[in-house]
């Protein structure tokens, strides 16, 4: 039996979606003009399939500090911190995360997935339980997997359930783990957090916030979705990427837990990876300090959000629950995600297509995702755009948008 032979039905359906001549896993942009336009195919494309939510991958101040560590420190550290050394940029940028966000502790990992991994691992112990959101990404599941504690999945940013579950289990010993996200990255709909902090407390459970998509994006200052509910307080591990405000790569862990530091010398997605290089520190650090010194951004992220949202929603789309940076289009099957995805490349509009298993609606979605620079004239492009092939493969109607307006 070949080693690949149980991808027999992914190889399939791969295989059906690129007899449509098209190929969603293998885009090759050529050049990047900047956070919301590029050459991909030789073509003027605008691109809203990043997670680029600030715009923030060309901004001045990031790349001078990525040109100055490099000079400085040279391409990259190659090794671990803990067997090759911290460089004084991995530490800066830790003091400057953990005062962003008010907390005694910050650490930094190579990468979001790794933050996940290396949080979740190391404080759900064996005798311990993890409650984890339907909906939570990828990398929150695998960890699951490499720690030893019970696992438990409750219905998607539903406190109830929750509850529930919670209680159905208070005998057992143990600590009880919770882990939701601020915004998830499929349909960009946002935690119940002000209820799940309520379901917490009354168990006496940790909570662990992963504020991917939500940092930079929500709160006063930034700090996401649980400075905007004011409940920083009852979170007790906010995990978070350097991979999408702040454009670059990168996870990180901020908290106030008593010997929080234990966890560079038992994490192991800490311990056994080369470091962030110093150019990604250095300019992670810069944009840290954008993030908290131009709100502006955030205002004009907003207003591309309201423009994007609306103008979809009033052409008849279907987009998930709730506005966000992530304005998902709901497309009612694979093949036709696929087509219409091929078609806005065409015209020189790049989206992400995300398809089953991986979309929590079990449908095929088109991910938009909004950038604080992107302009009235390329936001007005997407809309009309998809209107026009919306209608082409009667994914829109006469009737659909008459029934919205
Ligand atoms: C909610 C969430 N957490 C973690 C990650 C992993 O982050 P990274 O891609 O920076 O490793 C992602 C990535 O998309 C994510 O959506």
């Amino acid at each position: 039996m070949g080693v690949f032979d149980r991808f027999q039905q992914k190889r399939e359906l791969y295989a059906s979606v690129r007899a449509l001549g098209a190929d969603p896993f293998a885009v090759r942009i050529e050049r990047v003009l900047s956070p919301t336009e590029a050459i991909i195919d030789g073509r003027y494309t605008v691109l809203a399939g990043t997670n680029n939510y600030l715009g923030l991958t060309f901004d001045p101040a990031c790349i001078e500090a990525a040109n100055e560590a490099t000079e400085a420190f040279g391409t990259g550290t190659t090794g671990s911190r803990i067997a090759n050394g911290s460089y004084s940029t991995h530490q800066d940028l830790e003091r400057t995360l953990a005062d962003f966000y008010g907390r005694q502790h910050a650490m930094v990992f190579t990468t979001g997935y790794q933050a996940n991994l290396g949080v979740i691992s190391t404080i759900a112990g064996q005798d311990d339980i993890l409650f984890l959101d339907t909906d939570c990404h990828a990398s929150i599941y695998d960890a699951s997997r490499l720690g030893q504690a019970t696992v438990m999945r409750f219905r998607h940013n539903d406190p109830a359930d929750l509850d529930r579950r919670l209680q159905r289990l208070a005998d057992k010993p143990g600590n009880r783990i919770i882990v939701t996200e601020g915004i998830y990255s499929m349909l960009g709909d946002q935690a119940p957090l002000a209820e799940l902090v309520a379901v917490k407390r009354r168990h006496g459970a940790y909570l662990v916030l992963d504020e991917a998509h939500s940092m930079g994006v929500l709160g006063a200052t930034g700090r996401g979705l649980a400075e905007a509910v004011g409940v920083e307080s009852d979170v007790d591990f906010i995990v978070g990427t350097f991979s999408k405000s702040l454009g670059a790569i990168g996870g990180f862990c901020v908290s106030d837990a008593p010997d929080f530091d234990i966890m560079r010398v038992v994490s192991r997605p800490y311990i056994f990876t080369a470091s962030l290089p110093p150019a990604i520190t250095a300019s992670v650090t810069a944009a840290l300090r954008t993030v908290a010194a131009r709100p502006e951004l955030r205002t004009r992220l907003w207003s591309n959000v309201n423009w994007l949202y609306d103008g979809l929603k009033h052409r008849g789309f279907e987009l998930g629950p709730q506005k966000s940076p992530v304005v998902a289009v709901h497309l009612p099957d694979v093949l036709l995600g696929v087509q219409v995805w091929k078609a806005l490349l065409e015209a020189g509009i790049y989206v992400n297509l995300a398809l089953p298993p991986a979309t929590p609606s079990g449908t095929a979605l088109l991910r938009c995702s909004v950038c604080a620079v992107h302009d009235r004239d390329q936001l007005n492009k997407i809309i009309d755009t998809l209107t026009d092939i919306g209608y082409a493969f009667g994914l829109l109607s006469e009737q659909k948008t008459a029934a919205v307006a």
